[in-house]
């Protein structure tokens, strides 16, 4: 098998998945999702799931597809095969999954009593990646199956969580996030 391949191609096809999150962190802020409602005295998803944020996400996300299958003339002839093109629907299903599983997280984050922010290992890398491949898969069965074969699942599962905390840290450190995770 050739990793070098799967791994790019799984990169590559999980990219409008992985964009949102850090769009939410860069254009996020202004009025919370959940109107500040409550749930037994918790709040519903906290202050860290915005509108802006979401909307900026979705948008994200869909734009990098966009730009993908732009630049994909270029980069396919050396890498062939692995480098799929987005059609709309996947594309919409990936960002909107990957905002979607995140704001899921966000819920049972509260209702386990965790304050926005706190750290759940686990969950807050692989969250986002549910979700996107989740509603990809509902979205546009055909095409998410061909873009991930399971061997592009494992890679994705290992690289997923390192991709994460890395520019977590680095918003982080740039002042753009609280918290490094
Ligand atoms: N963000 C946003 N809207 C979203 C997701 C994220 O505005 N749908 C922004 C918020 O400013 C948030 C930051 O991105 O604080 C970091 O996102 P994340 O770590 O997912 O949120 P937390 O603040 O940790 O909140 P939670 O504990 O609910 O996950
Ligand atoms: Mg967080």
């Amino acid at each position: 098998m050739d990793w070098v391949a799967i791994a790019a191609g799984a990169l590559w096809a999980m990219l409008p998945a992985y964009v949102p999150n850090n769009a939410a962190v860069l254009f996020g802020g202004g009025p919370p999702l959940d109107g500040r409602r409550t749930l037994g005295g918790r709040r519903l998803l906290g202050d860290g799931k915005t509108w802006r944020g979401t909307v900026a996400g979705v948008g994200a996300g869909v734009a990098i597809a966009g730009a993908l299958n732009l630049v994909r003339p270029i980069v396919a002839p050396t890498l062939a095969d692995p480098l799929v093109g987005f059609p709309f629907v996947a594309a919409l299903g990936l960002a909107t999954g990957a905002m979607l599983g995140d704001i899921v997280a966000s819920f049972l984050k509260r209702r386990l009593d965790r304050e926005r922010g706190a750290a759940f290992p686990g969950l807050d890398q692989l969250d986002f990646a549910v979700g996107a491949l989740g509603l990809a898969l509902l979205l546009a069965p055909t095409w998410t199956r061909a873009a991930f074969p399971l061997p592009a699942l494992a890679v994705i599962v290992v690289a997923t969580p390192l991709l994460h905390l890395g520019t977590n840290v680095g918003a982080y450190v740039a002042g753009l996030k609280s918290e490094p995770w």
